[in-house]
C-alpha cells in the first residue's frame, strides 16, 4: 500500500489539517521558555520545505522524526511570526517502497545532453594529447561514465544536490578555468586545470546513490570520492598505456602525479577532507574555483527556496547566518 501525497510544503496554507507523507529534512530538540523540550523539525519534498514543531511526547518523536526519514504526518499548519508552521501532532515512520519516491526528489531543470556536449566541446580545445587522452577515455569513451554523469547529483544535500547537478558544477567550473587560464596566462597550465576540473568530484558518480534518495554508498563511505577518482586515473592510464599506439612512449609518469594531485588536493585543507593541501598553482586554483561554485550554488538555492516572508531568509545552520534577499526572492 502507497500512502497517498496529498499536500506539498508548498501549497501548505494557514489553518490546513495536514495528512501526508514528508521527507524529514532537518530536525533538532531545542528548549521553550518554560523549560519544556520541542522539536524544530523541516518537511521537505520535490517542492520544496515547510517548518513544523513537535511540542507533545517529544522523548518519543525524537527517535523517529529523524534527518532522511519519510514520515506520514498528521497535524495542523499555523502563522507564527508571519510563517508558515506544522504542528505535528502524530507521525508514522515509512518505507521507501511506501511512496512515491518521485514526489520527494528534487526536480531539475538542466539539459544534461546540452551540458554534456558543452563538456566535450571543452575538451576537445585541450593541446596537451596525454591530459586530452585520458579526459576522453573518462567523458567520451566509457559509455557507463557517460551515463551516470548526465543522471548525478554532485552532493547529498549542501551544493546542486539535485539531478545533473554534478554535470552542472562540473561545467560551471571548467568555463570559470578557461577564462583563468586566459587572465593569468601561460605560466599557469590550462590543460592541468581542465583534469582537475572535470575529475576532482567525478567519483561522486560512485560515492553515491541516486537512483532512490540520494545516499553514500558503501564505497563512498568507506574511500571516499577523492581516493575513488585517484584509483580512477591510475585504471584509465593503464588501459591506454595498453592500447596500441594510443600514447607512443607511455604516460609520462609527472603528469600522472598531478592529475592525480588535482583530484586528492580538491578539498584544499586537511580538516575539509582533503588528502593534500594543493601543492601547485592549478590545484590551487581548482580548490578556490570549486569551493566558490558549490557555495555561490548552495546560497542561491537556499535563497531561492526560503519560506520567510520579507527581506531576510529563516537562520541558514550550514552558515550559521541570516541572507538578504533581493526583490526577486521575496515571497509577496
Ligand atoms: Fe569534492
Ligand atoms: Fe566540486
Amino acid at each position: 500500500m502507497k500512502y497517498p501525497k496529498s499536500q506539498f510544503s508548498k501549497g501548505v496554507r494557514d489553518q490546513d489539517r495536514i495528512s501526508s507523507p514528508f521527507l524529514i529534512k532537518y530536525s533538532a530538540v531545542a528548549t521553550g521558555k518554560t523549560g519544556k523540550p520541542y522539536m524544530n523539525v523541516i518537511l521537505t519534498d520535490k517542492s520544496g520545505d515547510v517548518e513544523a514543531r513537535i511540542f507533545e511526547q517529544v522523548p518519543r518523536y525524537s527517535s523517529q522524526a529523524v534527518k532522511d526519514a519519510l514520515v506520514q504526518v498528521e497535524g495542523v499548519a499555523q502563522t507564527f511570526n508571519g510563517r508558515i508552521q506544522v504542528h505535528i501532532k502524530d507521525l508514522t515512520i515509512l518505507r521507501e517502497d511506501e511512496v512515491e519516491l518521485e514526489d520527494y526528489l528534487p526536480e531539475t531543470f538542466l539539459n544534461a545532453d546540452k551540458l554534456y556536449e558543452e563538456l566535450k566541446a571543452i575538451i576537445a580545445t585541450m593541446k596537451d594529447p596525454h591530459y586530452r587522452a585520458l579526459l576522453e577515455s573518462i567523458f567520451i569513451e566509457d559509455a557507463d561514465i557517460v551515463a551516470r554523469i548526465k543522471k548525478a547529483p554532485a552532493a547529498k544535500s549542501f551544493h546542486h544536490a539535485y539531478p545533473v547537478g554534478l554535470l552542472e558544477h562540473v561545467v560551471s567550473i571548467a568555463k570559470t578555468l578557461d577564462f583563468l587560464a586566459n587572465h593569468y596566462g601561460p605560466k599557469v597550465d590550462r590543460d592541468l586545470l581542465f583534469v582537475g576540473g572535470f575529475l576532482h568530484d567525478l567519483a561522486k558518480i560512485w560515492e553515491l546513490q541516486y537512483d532512490k534518495l540520494t545516499d553514500y554508498t558503501t564505497e563512498g563511505r568507506l574511500l571516499g570520492h577523492l581516493v575513488m577518482g585517484s584509483e580512477l586515473i591510475e585504471k584509465k592510464i593503464q588501459k591506454l598505456e595498453s592500447e596500441d599506439g594510443r600514447i607512443p612512449g607511455g604516460f609520462p609518469v609527472e603528469k600522472k602525479l598531478l592529475a592525480k594531485h588535482m583530484v586528492v588536493a580538491h578539498h584544499g585543507k586537511l580538516e575539509y577532507g582533503s588528502l593534500k593541501e594543493p601543492a601547485c598553482l592549478e590545484a590551487l586554483i581548482v580548490h578556490m574555483i570549486d569551493d566558490l561554485d558549490s557555495k555561490v550554488n548552495a546560497i542561491r538555492v537556499f535563497i531561492e527556496q526560503d519560506a520567510a516572508p520579507g527581506a531576510w531568509t529563516l537562520l541558514n545552520r550550514q552558515y550559521e547566518r541570516y541572507f538578504y534577499k533581493p526583490e526577486w526572492a521575496r515571497k509577496t
